[in-house]
């Protein structure tokens, strides 16, 4: 009995890994959906305005400091082949990989200083600069992607 409980909570346990992996994938593909769409006003495309690209831009803001947290111990791809890119690096060095959230946090200040003064040659390289100093210097070490 006591090991058909024990079974069952650790399935509980890999349910709950499985839900939180699937939380940062979506979590990190509305980041992906937010540059999509400052991209967009830059570009005059998708009927994205000024507002709107501010309004993605601070939601960028807004997930920055939560990233951390969706990456508890037992959920990299050695845990679940297949089903997330986490590098066990992250793991291992979560000291570097938790360095790159203040340097993200500043690049996206610019980024909203940037989409408020309308220049769209000043958003697109700020945009450009985001993607490669924050996301980029995380994704480069500790992400694989998957097919
Ligand atoms: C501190 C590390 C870190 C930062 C910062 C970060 N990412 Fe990620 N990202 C990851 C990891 C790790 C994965 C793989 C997650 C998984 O598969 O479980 C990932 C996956 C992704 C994916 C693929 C999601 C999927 O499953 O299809 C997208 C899109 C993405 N990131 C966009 C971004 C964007 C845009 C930014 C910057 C605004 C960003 N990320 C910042 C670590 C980071």
């Amino acid at each position: 009995m006591a090991a058909v409980i024990g079974l069952g909570a650790a399935i509980g346990v890999a349910q709950d890994k499985e839900a939180i992996i699937k939380e940062r994938r979506d979590t990190m593909k509305r980041q992906g959906d937010d540059f999509k769409a400052i991209a967009d006003f830059i570009k005059g495309e998708g009927g994205v305005d000024q507002a709107t690209a501010l309004a993605k831009a601070q939601d960028l803001l807004t997930i920055a400091p939560k990233i951390p947290s969706l990456f508890p111990a037992g959920t990299s791809l050695a845990d679940f082949p297949g089903k997330t890119g986490a590098k066990p690096d992250i793991w291992k060095e979560p000291d570097k990989f938790k360095a790159v959230i203040p340097v993200l946090e500043g690049e996206e200040h610019k980024l909203v200083d940037a989409i408020k003064s309308g220049d769209k040659a000043a958003i697109g390289a700020q945009l450009g600069a985001t993607g490669k100093n924050g996301c980029g210097a995380c994704h480069t070490p500790f992400r694989e992607k998957l097919t």
